[in-house]
């Protein structure tokens, strides 16, 4: 089943919906057409009792005077960080805004993919149900090259997975590294931790990173680092060794074991004893950023409840972080004759 209904509007006028999705065994998710974000994951625990699993706000004033949590958004055109915003193609340099700093973050300032509002159309069929949003990014927007038809379909199963299907096309070569950029708290979105909950990366390498948190394009391996997850390991158990970077806790690019480019592949395994809940995570993408919610400092989300420093995990399924000016990492520059496609999905099941 999939309903619509308002969820207020932009501050310059425009409305943004909100469409519920359910399956037949009750599992809900909420997505608005701003940003394409998915605000709202009700699944149940081990016992049948549904909690929200995400985070979110319940106004869209409130997504709109964020500027740095990217709570569920669709993320782009480059998720991730540009070293200075700066990049070349094609011969010509491009100088994308810098608000990370030195750097550029999530696809820009403005304009980003999660500031818009995107055009939606809800679909069901005999096993899935969800929403299809698209959205034409102009050429030049937020000074990337090129005009980007993008399409992004959220699927809710049967089986209580979340499918995410990107597609995007472009008239003129450009860099394109989309994301969804939920944050799961398996306990419940407000949950005061999530040191508690078992993770699992399926990689045998990460991208270490300058203390601007760029890649300095090494593939290392995690080995004997408090990032090899390649066994079920609790998040807390290491998170205080990490002295690795400015981050100062989790929040880094692995690179994931895949037999071919392209190729689905499990990336993580997230398992919360308490409430019984696994998200199992798996992509087409070669990279996963474990962010561990080091910035999150105790606002306010959905139904009053603060989110607190490290209470919420994003496993954001990608391209490795500034592969535009790193030779090397696999190539986020998409031609006019090609189509950029990902699939995420996140899968829910109980232990
Ligand atoms: C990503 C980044 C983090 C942080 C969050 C948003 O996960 O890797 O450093 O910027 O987004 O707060």
């Amino acid at each position: 089943m999939v309903s619509k209904a308002s969820f207020g509007e932009t501050s310059d006028g425009k409305n943004i919906d909100l469409y519920t999705v359910k399956n037949p065994s009750g599992m809900t998710i909420r997505l608005i057409t701003r940003g394409a974000t998915l605000i709202g994951v009700d699944v149940p625990d081990r016992d049948g009792r549904f909690d929200d699993v995400v985070f979110g706000f319940d106004t869209a004033e409130e997504y709109e005077s964020d500027k740095y949590q990217y709570f569920g958004c669709t993320t782009g055109r480059c998720a991730n960080r540009i070293a200075e915003g700066k990049f070349i193609l094609d011969g010509k340099d491009y100088q994308l805004a810098v608000n990370n700093d030195p750097n550029h973050l999530h696809g820009g300032a403005q304009r980003s993919l999660d500031k818009v509002v995107w055009a939606a159309e809800p679909f069901e069929k005999p096993h899935a149900r969800g929403v299809k949003f698209s959205y034409t990014s102009p050429d030049g927007e937020e000074n990337y090259p090129g005009e980007l038809a993008i399409e992004v379909t959220y699927t809710l199963t049967d089986k209580n997975a979340i499918r995410i299907q990107y597609k995007a096309t472009t008239d003129k070569a450009t860099p394109v590294n989309l994301t969804n950029h939920s944050y799961f708290n398996l306990s419940g979105a407000g949950d005061p931790t999530i040191n508690d909950h078992v993770l699992t990366i399926n990689a045998d390498r990460y991208t270490p990173v300058d203390d601007t948190l760029i890649p300095t394009g090494e593939l290392a391996s995690v080995e004997g680092t408090p990032l090899d997850f390649r066994t079920p390991t609790r998040i807390g158990e290491r998170v205080d060794q990490l002295n690795d970077t400015a981050a100062l806790g989790y929040d880094h690019n692995f690179v994931l074991n895949q037999d071919a480019e392209g190729e689905m592949t499990t990336a993580a395994v997230v398992y919360d004893p308490a409430s019984g809940r696994v998200l199992t995570v798996r992509t087409t993408e070669p990279g996963v950023q474990f962010y561990g919610g080091n910035f999150l400092r105790g606002d306010t989300g959905k139904a009053g409840k603060p989110y607190a420093y490290r209470s919420g995990l994003c496993l954001e399924t990608q391209h490795f972080p500034n592969s535009i000016n790193t030779p090397d990492f696999p190539s986020v520059v998409l031609e006019p004759d090609q189509t950029y496609t990902q699939t995420c999905v996140y899968a829910f099941s109980v232990r």
